[in-house]
């Protein structure tokens, strides 16, 4: 079967999810006959695809399979023509990503893969990306915005990442901020975000946004256990990694190159990032390489800043750790 006639069913078999499609509708859509048709189902059954198919009613694509492949992936997203490069393994996608920006890759490049074997976290730390459970992904964006909008980029990917695990599982997830999405107080998603200078003009020519979501783990290692929590541990439904992926990267897409919120930070998405808060109105401990101090979280500023009463007074914070009082480990005294 060429790549385009299976990639085309497939996308037929998607938008007709909620009803059986007629083998005839599907062989006159594809231009081939119902035999073809036929035979076709038969090898996407083998590669793990449940479709129904009742005499005189159709066919029916009942399950996909859990592979975050280019193929079924895209199959999720008919209508996107910025690349998408899926891999089995790769040492972290956000370095691959930084890779390909140097062999010119274009706005809105997705590099997605299974697994990490060096996947990275904030402030150097590792993140612990496995086999088969999770979605590792990065999106090259040209941010084309001032300074103060590019504290944004994290934040409005924590948005998107909880909007897409809404629409999936039922589930809402909150930001703690700036970087972490959380379930239960725990967190179900760490993002990274890397800018990249243009020696040249020395601006900001991309960033790149590297997101882990733990989607199936059913245990973590006992040192993550109580701060780390996976979408299936949390009860959700839903937890087919392609469609999840799909999601997010239609969300980003809407976000960053539909909507352009870098550039018009548009007030409804500042109210959306603070509905979503876990840490506003709670105490926090604020990390920066000088020191610690605590205070209370009390509002985001329009470029994502968090706005912290201490005892000497109101600040705002842009980088450094921040704590937040009974989650992810933070124990109340
Ligand atoms: C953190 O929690 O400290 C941030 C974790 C970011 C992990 C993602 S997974 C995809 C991308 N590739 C990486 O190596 N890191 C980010």
């Amino acid at each position: 079967m060429s790549a385009s006639l299976k990639s085309r069913l497939l996308e037929l078999l998607l938008a007709h999810q909620d009803a059986p499609v007629s083998g005839q509708l599907l062989s006159s859509q594809l231009g081939v006959t119902r035999a073809a048709v036929w035979k076709e189902i038969q090898q996407l059954r083998q590669e793990g695809f449940v479709i129904s198919s009742a005499t005189n009613r159709g066919y029916q694509l009942t399950q996909a399979p859990d592979l975050l492949t280019r193929e079924l992936i895209s199959a999720f997203l008919p209508e996107r023509t910025a690349p998408l490069v899926a891999l089995e393994e790769v040492d972290s996608t956000n370095t691959e990503a930084q890779r390909l920006i140097l062999e010119g890759a274009e706005d809105g490049l997705v590099v997605v893969a299974d697994h990490q074997t060096k996947g990275a976290g904030r402030m150097g730390r590792p993140f612990l990306s496995p086999a088969g459970v999770g979605i590792y992904l990065s999106m090259v964006v040209e941010p084309h915005c001032t300074l103060e909008a590019l504290n944004l980029l994290t934040s409005y990917a924590g948005l998107a990442v909880c909007l897409a695990i809404e629409e999936h599982t039922g589930l809402r997830p909150a930001i703690k901020w700036p970087n972490d999405v959380i379930l239960e107080e725990k967190k179900v998603c760490g993002i990274l975000t890397k800018l990249v200078s243009d020696g040249e003009n020395n601006r900001i020519s991309h960033a790149i946004i590297g997101i882990g979501i733990n989607v199936g783990q059913e245990e973590f290692p006992p040192e993550l256990r109580d701060k780390a929590i996976s979408l299936r541990q949390a009860g959700g439904e839903g937890f087919c990694r392609p469609r999840l992926a799909a999601t997010l990267i239609q969300v980003l897409d809407r976000i960053f190159f539909e909507e352009k919120w870098l550039q018009t930070t548009p007030p409804e998405a500042l109210e959306q990032l603070k509905e979503r808060s876990c840490t506003l109105g709670r105490e926090v401990l604020v990390i920066t390489p000088r020191e610690e101090r605590r205070g209370k979280a009390v509002d985001l500023d329009c470029w994502g800043g968090l706005v912290v009463d201490f005892p000497q007074g109101r600040e705002t914070v842009t980088f450094g750790e921040v704590s937040v009082r009974g989650v992810l480990g933070y124990l109340p005294q």
